[in-house]
């Protein structure tokens, strides 16, 4: 499945909206700097290495329709809009690491057509990398999962967080096409449910056998001895190897340790941040109640005058990781 990808022909990004899966499957056309912002924003394009690759392809359409006739105009236009696409979320690393590539690639050139070329040359890296690393990212974790293993995991970090093939799912993947029996417990990822809408679709798609359960079921099956090991996906990893995915994985983290079980992050480089000295570094995205309190039920679940508090990720400290699973192998540390 391919999550994103750019069309030659009409010069635009075109990307699966995430926010109907596993109901509809509509694609997005984007070459405007609001829609790519709120494709973003609203979650259409989602998961960490998705964005990233979907803020340098989007950049690189966006800028294909600047009116501006010298290239210093051209530039700032170009700043401008990197600016504002990297404003739509907080925590991702990738949206960074990818606007940060962009800029430096727009100051590749003198004229406007140099500098247009070198940003397609940056967007289209960015891209072809991100498919080698989760591909190499599924193969380093292939060899941590036993035949018949069952493997938990957290929100999606599948294909459709990534361009294709996906980080933390990459390994299971694999695993199933050297022809292992793999067993996947996916947590349903309250409140927007990514792990129920998004990751189940695709586990059943490629034919694997996938159970999903409520997020706080997960300590009950560790505690019976039925989960082998965890895989996650991650938002952004500090230098000392503390890292931010979406909320509830803490949770996961620290039963995982309670009851022995190995908990493992697929982290590709794009995603580390080394400014990042601990979690307390990273920005965690605090979203709108509404998503707890009503967006998937046709009638509010709680009383108007609640209040809520939302985060969409945590931060996990690196002392609970068995091991990080990058495309370099399997380290204890980052
Ligand atoms: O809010 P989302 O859906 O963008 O959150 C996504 C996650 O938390 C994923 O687990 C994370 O991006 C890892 S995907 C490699």
């Amino acid at each position: 499945m391919r999550t994103l990808r750019f069309d030659e022909t009409t010069l635009e990004l075109v990307a699966i909206n995430q926010t109907k899966l596993p109901l509809e499957t509509e694609y997005i056309r984007i070459s405007e700097s609001r829609v790519l912002y709120q494709a973003i924003k609203e979650l259409a394009i989602r998961g960490a290495p998705a964005i990233g690759v979907g803020a340098a392809l989007g950049l690189y359409a966006c800028a294909l329709r600047f009116e501006d006739k010298a290239p210093e105009g051209f530039l700032y236009s170009f700043d401008k809009t990197v600016e504002y696409i990297a404003s739509s979320r907080p925590t991702a690393r990738n949206l960074f690491y990818a606007c940060g590539r962009m800029s430096a690639a727009s100051r590749q050139g003198t004229s406007i057509e140099d500098i247009k070329e070198s940003l397609k040359n940056e967007a289209f890296s960015i891209e072809k990398e991100d498919i080698e690393l989760c591909r190499a990212i599924g193969k380093n974790g292939e060899k941590l999962i036993r035949d018949g293993a069952a493997i938990l995991t957290h929100c999606n970090a599948g294909a459709l967080c990534a361009v294709e093939y996906g980080t933390a799912l990459a390994p299971i993947y694999e695993a199933k096409a050297k022809g292992k029996a793999v067993y996947v417990y996916a947590d349903e990822t309250r409140p927007l449910l990514q792990g129920a809408r998004l990751t189940c679709f695709e586990l059943t798609e490629a034919g694997i056998d996938t159970t999903l359960i409520c997020d706080n079921m997960a300590a009950g099956l560790m505690a019976k001895g039925k989960i082998d090991l965890v895989i996650v996906g991650c938002d952004r990893v500090a230098a000392n190897g503390d890292f931010a995915n979406k909320t509830g994985t803490l949770s996961l983290a620290v039963n995982a340790r309670h009851f022995g079980v190995p908990f493992y992050v697929a982290v590709p480089s794009s995603t580390v941040d080394l400014s990042a000295l601990t979690g307390d570094d990273i920005v965690i995205e605090e979203r709108d109640g509404a998503e707890i309190t009503e967006k998937f039920f046709k009638n509010p679940i709680a009383p108007e005058s609640v209040k809520t508090y939302n985060p969409a990720f945590d931060v996990t400290p690196g002392s609970l990781v068995t091991g990080y699973i990058t495309e370099k192998g399997v380290f204890k540390s980052i």
